[in-house]
């Protein structure tokens, strides 16, 4: 594999408050040098990459066309520090001969992060805080359950999915999972059930399966009529999984008792930025949102004090294997 002379490292999207500190720490004891950039990835700051051969960035859209300007500048490795990566042409990637990596930093804050809107959900937290809000002490209406009487269904069992079935189980619920590949250690905790299964035996169904293209909107229309009168469906995972259209029809009609979305679809551009003055083009959000049974957060899970530090560093780590020449184990592409 070939080595790198410049030990250079362009980063987008670097945060000011909590991310700078962490890059140039690590920066330091890898022997990087970093230009470190608060803006994402734009045609018009492309120049910044110009002599680094890895560029680190976050969830922003990376387009064929990004992807030729970096490759004009002589970028051949693209990290980005998150799990998931189906924001990045892995196509024209491969086509310019940009090799793509994550950064998998600790499953737990997602994980935890699932748990707890598996039990916002389910105890109605979101009217309960709005009516504490504004002094209304009343109780009709926000009566909730309890997940020792609940089947939860956990679709994708991976590092995260893992590990709400461990954190669940300490719950007393019962536990129903579905994989492409089953785990053993999960099967402890849990029975691999089929799709069709889990339609009809969750009353929660929440969801830690990468976004592909075959399960695009694999909560639509035709699973959710399968699903139990009342169902919760909670999404760390990607917005794509479920189809907006159809979800919210099941909130009107009844069908989904509430739902914890921490992401959502058409997310880019939105997330992470102030956008409080602006008049936004996502009306599924802003229906999902208005819903009293649907807690919306902007794409939070991963954000903990041990996710921010380890995606950094395991993002960094995977630039020097990489100029050095060496295997680099969070390679996707
Ligand atoms: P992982 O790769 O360890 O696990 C993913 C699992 O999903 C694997 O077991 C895989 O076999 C399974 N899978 C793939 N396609 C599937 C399908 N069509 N149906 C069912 N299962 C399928 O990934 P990890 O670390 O557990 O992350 C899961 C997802 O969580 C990520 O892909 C990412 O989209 C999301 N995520 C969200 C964050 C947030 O802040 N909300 C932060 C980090 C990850």
């Amino acid at each position: 594999m070939e080595r790198f002379a410049d030990m250079k490292v362009t980063v987008y999207s670097c945060r000011e408050f909590d991310e700078e500190r962490i890059f140039r720490k690590y920066g330091e004891e890898l022997g990087l040098e970093l230009v470190l950039c608060p803006d994402a990835p734009e045609p018009g700051n492309l120049g910044l990459a110009e002599g680094s051969a890895c560029v680190d960035i976050l969830t922003s859209k990376m387009t064929r066309e990004l992807l030729g300007g970096l490759r004009d500048r002589g970028v051949r490795y693209l990290v980005t520090r998150t799990i998931g990566y189906d924001h990045i042409d892995l196509e024209a990637a491969k086509e310019f001969g940009i090799t793509v990596a994550n950064a998998p930093y600790g499953p737990h804050g997602v994980a935890d992060y699932a748990v707890m809107l598996i039990l916002m959900s389910i105890r109605n937290a979101k009217r309960i805080i709005e009516r504490t809000n504004i002094q209304d002490y009343s109780l009709k209406g926000i009566q909730g359950r309890e997940l020792k009487d609940l089947t939860v269904g956990v679709i994708g069992t991976g590092r995260i999915g893992e590990t709400v079935i461990r954190s669940l189980s300490g719950f007393g619920c019962r536990l129903v999972a579905y994989d492409l590949y089953e785990k053993e250690e999960v099967k402890k905790y849990a029975e691999y059930v089929t799709l069709a299964q889990m339609w009809k035996r969750a009353d929660v169904v929440t969801l830690h399966a990468p976004l592909t293209e075959e399960n695009y909107h694999m909560i639509g229309e035709e699973s959710i009529a399968r699903m139990k009168d009342g169902v919760v469906i909670v999404n760390t995972a990607r917005g794509g999984l479920i189809d907006s259209q159809a979800l919210i029809a099941g909130i009107e009609a009844g069908k989904i008792g509430a739902a914890g979305l921490d992401v959502v679809e058409n997310e880019f551009g939105l997330y992470y930025y102030d956008r409080k003055s602006d008049v936004l083009d996502n009306r599924e959000l802003a229906v999902l949102r208005g819903f009293p049974n649907v807690t919306v957060t902007h794409h939070m899970a991963f954000y903990t004090d041990d996710c921010v530090e380890t995606v950094v560093r395991d993002s960094l780590t995977g630039c020097k294997l990489f100029l050095e020449g060496k295997e680099n184990p969070w390679r996707v592409a």
